[in-house]
């Protein structure tokens, strides 16, 4: 057997035959129906003799996992595979043209770089929800309750193409949004640092934050969002632009939410006590919250 270790998901994504697109878009359709399946099933639902060497291919890529069911070997998508999947979607449809390397691996997603037909460089975030990144989640997203990791996953991109798209299309400072599929989306690669790694480099930190409260306005006003998850690791500055960036959507909350007020108490003092204390500033909570939701 090859070894694939180390091989990076773009590359495994390019390894896979039509037949073993066909069978993990089969396992990915299924998952809420079903978490396993064994080669007879698989081979069966997809129409094919030989499916057990590339259900062991797809298995030796490390893209399903595998386990012994009733004295039977049994198949379920894992994320890389379901990752795989959704790369393969955005190329048939000319989202992207180009998949690279990861720009990093967080808690609750895998961010890549990427590249559009033109030319543009955008990053490709694919959401990962694992169980034990939810329990001691300070992120804890009612969204995810009850559901599988893999259908959570998904709707943590879907809130979050929503999010960036709306907001973005209302003027808001979020990256520009290209498209999505399943637990993937496709957004502006920002040429920037996260805020709390550029807090010395800040000319005008008053003119930044209200920057910043101008994107919640819109979101709130506009599209009827709160961020939900707003803190100095969730905005990309960019030195060049000058320009602050909201990122990280996924727990979007709607003005339409009974708790929608704790919630963006809970951002907004976040940001107020990141800049007070930083630079001295004396912004007050009250005079923010009234910004975003007022006339
Ligand atoms: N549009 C972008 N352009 C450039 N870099 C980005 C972009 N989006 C995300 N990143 C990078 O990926 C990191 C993680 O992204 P994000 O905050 O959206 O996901 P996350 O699920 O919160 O991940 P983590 O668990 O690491 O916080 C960001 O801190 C940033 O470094
Ligand atoms: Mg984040």
């Amino acid at each position: 057997m090859p070894s694939f270790r180390g091989l990076t998901l773009p590359e495994k994504t390019s390894l896979i035959t039509p037949l073993g697109y066909k069978i993990l878009r089969y396992l990915a359709d299924n998952v809420k129906r079903r978490e396993w399946f064994t080669y007879e099933e698989i081979s069966r639902e997809n129409n094919c003799i030989k499916c057990s060497e590339i259900i062991n291919l797809l298995y030796d890529l490390r893209l399903i996992d595998k386990e012994e069911i009733l004295g039977k070997d049994s198949f379920r998508l894992n994320f890389s595979g379901l990752i795989v999947v959704s790369l393969k979607e955005l190329y048939a449809r000319g989202i992207i043209e180009r998949a690279g390397s990861v720009i990093g691996t967080g808690k609750e997603s895998i961010v890549m770089h990427g590249e559009t037909k033109s030319g543009e460089k955008v990053v490709i975030k694919s959401h990962v929800l694992r169980k034990s990144s939810f329990r001691n989640s300070r992120k804890y997203r009612s969204y995810a309750i009850g559901r599988d990791m893999i259908s959570a996953s998904i709707m943590g991109a879907s809130i979050e193409a929503k999010a960036l798209e709306m907001v973005g299309l209302a003027g808001g400072h979020v990256p520009k949004f290209y498209g999505g599929s399943r637990n993937s989306i496709v957004m502006q690669f920002i040429d920037g640092r996260e805020l709390y790694k550029v807090k010395d480099k800040i000319q005008d930190p008053e003119e930044v934050f209200w920057q910043i409260a101008g994107t919640l306005r819109i979101a709130f006003k506009e599209v009827g969002l709160i961020h939900g998850d707003l803190s100095e690791y969730n905005v990309m500055y960019s030195m060049e632009e000058g320009k602050a960036y909201v990122i990280d959507w996924p727990q979007a909350k709607s003005v339409k939410e009974r708790d929608y007020d704790v919630y963006l108490s809970k951002d907004i003092k976040k940001l107020v006590n990141f800049f007070n204390k930083n630079y001295k500033l004396a912004i007050e909570e009250e005079e923010v919250i009234e910004y975003i939701k007022g006339d």
